[in-house]
Order: C-alpha cells, then sequence, then structure tokens
C-alpha cells in the first residue's frame, strides 16, 4: 500500500560504495545527535532550578579530558570521512582504461546520446551491465546535470568543455535519468530513462541499431568522416600536401608542440577547441591560417569529427615523421 521510494535502487559499483558511506555518515550523525539530544534533557531535569544539584558549590567548570574527547574524536571521524569520500569521489571521475564511450549533448530541454556505432537516443540512454562506463559530455546551450541518482553519479554539463564520468553498471533495469541544473522553462522535463541490459541483450540492441527500425545508422567514425569531407572541407587543406596544415594522421593522444613554445596532449577538448577556434592554440611552424568552425558545425558534428580524428591515430603522417 505504501511505496514510496525514499532511497533510490543502488544499481552501480561505484554506488555500492557511495551507499555505505553514506549510511555510515548517516548512522553517525544519528548516534551523536541521540547523544546530545538525550543528554540535553537528562542534564535539564538533573539541574533543573528545583533540584539541589543545582545549588552546590563543587561545580566543576572545565574539564580537559572531556574536552580533548569531545575536540578530538569528531576531528578523527571527520577526517576519516573526509579521506574516504575524496576516494570515492576521485574513482567516479578520474580517468580509466578501456571503458565503453558514449557521448551525451545536454540541449535545452533533452538528452542525445550517442554510441560509437552510430546508435543515436533521445532522452534514453542503452548500456551493458558488468562493464565500465565513460560519458563524455557537453552542452549545446545553457548548463544543464547529468545525474542518475541509482548510480550516484551527477556531473554538470557546460557549454563549451568536455566533463567526463566513469561508473560501472551491475545490475539490469531501468532507471531515472535527471538534469539537476535548473535551465528553462522545460528543466523539470529534461528527464529520460537508462536501460541496463544484460550483455548479449546489449550487443543486439546496438547491433540491430538500436531501438529504431531503421538499419543501422553509419559508425561515429563514419559520420565524422562525412563532416570531414563535407561541411567541414576539413580535407582539402588537411589531407593535402600542397597547403600547408597539420596532418591529423596519427595526431590523437600524442603530445603537440605550440607556436607559444608550449605543449598540449591532442584529447578531445584540444581537438574540439582547435575546430571552433584554431586561433587558440596553433601548431608550432604552421600559421593561424584556419577558418573558425564557431556556429558553423553542432556540437554533435564535433563529436563526430573527434571520432574520425580518434580513428587516424594509428595512421602515419604523409610526412612520415
Ligand atoms: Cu537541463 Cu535542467
Amino acid at each position: 500500500m505504501w511505496n514510496i521510494p525514499f532511497f533510490p535502487p543502488t544499481a552501480s559499483k561505484e554506488g555500492e560504495a557511495i551507499s555505505v558511506l553514506y549510511w555510515t555518515i548517516s548512522w553517525l550523525a544519528i548516534f551523536f545527535g541521540a547523544i546530545v539530544l538525550f543528554g540535553a534533557i537528562y542534564l535539564a531535569v538533573k539541574y533543573r532550578a528545583s533540584n539541589e544539584a543545582a545549588r552546590r558549590d563543587d561545580a566543576v567548570e572545565t574539564d580537559m579530558k572531556l574536552e580533548l574527547t569531545w575536540t578530538l574524536v569528531p576531528l578523527v571521524l571527520a577526517l576519516v570521512i573526509f579521506g574516504w569520500a575524496a576516494k570515492l569521489y576521485a574513482d567516479i571521475y578520474a580517468p580509466r582504461e578501456g571503458a565503453y564511450e558514449v557521448f551525451v549533448i545536454g540541449k535545452q530541454w533533452m538528452w542525445h546520446c550517442q554510441h560509437p556505432n552510430g546508435v543515436r537516443e533521445n532522452n534514453e540512454l542503452h548500456l551493458p551491465a558488468g562493464r565500465l562506463i565513460k560519458v563524455t559530455a557537453i552542452s549545446q546551450d545553457v548548463i544543464h546535470a547529468f545525474s542518475i541518482p541509482a548510480f550516484r553519479v551527477k556531473r554538470d554539463v557546460v557549454p563549451g568543455r568536455y566533463n567526463t564520468m566513469f561508473f560501472t553498471p551491475t545490475q539490469p533495469g531501468k532507471y531515472h535519468l535527471f538534469c539537476t541544473e535548473y535551465c528553462g522553462t522545460k528543466h523539470s522535463e529534461m528527464i529520460g530513462w537508462v536501460y541496463v541490459m544484460p550483455p548479449e541483450e546489449f550487443e543486439k540492441w546496438l547491433a540491430g541499431g538500436g531501438a529504431a527500425a531503421a538499419p543501422t545508422a553509419m559508425s561515429l567514425e563514419e559520420q565524422g568522416k562525412q563532416v570531414f569531407e563535407g561541411i567541414g572541407g576539413c580535407n582539402t587543406c588537411h589531407m593535402n600536401p600542397m597547403y600547408k596544415a597539420p596532418d591529423l594522421r596519427g595526431l590523437f593522444g600524442k603530445k603537440v608542440k605550440l607556436a607559444d613554445g608550449s605543449t598540449v596532449v591532442a584529447d578531445e577538448a584540444y581537438i574540439r577547441e582547435s575546430i571552433l577556434n584554431p586561433a587558440a592554440k596553433v601548431v608550432a611552424g604552421y600559421q593561424a591560417a584556419m577558418p573558425a568552425y564557431q556556429g558553423v558545425l553542432s556540437e554533435e558534428q564535433v563529436v563526430q569529427l573527434i571520432a574520425y580524428i580518434k580513428s587516424l591515430a594509428n595512421q602515419k603522417p604523409a610526412g612520415g615523421q
């Protein structure tokens, strides 16, 4: 009869660890809260005005041992909780290898998810159980926040930068996906569902092109190649030795020397910036000749281009360096 969920299900490896921490803090708070509450009631009764104990002249004013106890015990507890929580937090956001990667784009007012093989979803995200997932998220307009309470993950999704998070879903099932940053009129409708499937079922779903009846879309890489050679026109300069533009083969993940003498790693964020605002980081030995693609390409197209440039990582540049 009463079915009010006060607590979300715990459906990720990271979430299980966070739940243990959560309940530890909660029970500690209840324990110390009870000591303070019942202690106050007990003392109020014992030293009430009509009681003789209130009028004694040997009352103890200070007690060093007591002072130290109630200072040091909470201090140690708080430090332990801090260290424990910081470790769990770092585990969710620190990069880990071998993850299944999904791109998430937030826009007013929906979630747009892209799988590596090209399958897209709106306000739905299908994931395999038991596998590490990496979500790379960006916003196309205002600040949103991507939150899956059952996995205990939440991160701001902001325009202009990629934010990542890692988690491992454990239980197949259907879980709420929320936007947890007020982002305008329909913020409350910016919700969706995460479907966690057994791995084999997920592979079938993915190979079948997702829920769509249409045959499988092109992979993210292939879509990127189309943007690269189509609307982007990147190949005219970047794949042509006649023009002086950096070769993009073998670039991803490598260190790049810049004109100002510094170096950067060619990761997703660097490539995105170099597409939208090429003048920000000019490669050493090159002119800032490339036009900015800010406002020309959508975040989706940038994600596709990054997937394509990533796929060129193992190829040799024409210069043979
Ligand atoms: Cu998007 Cu709130």
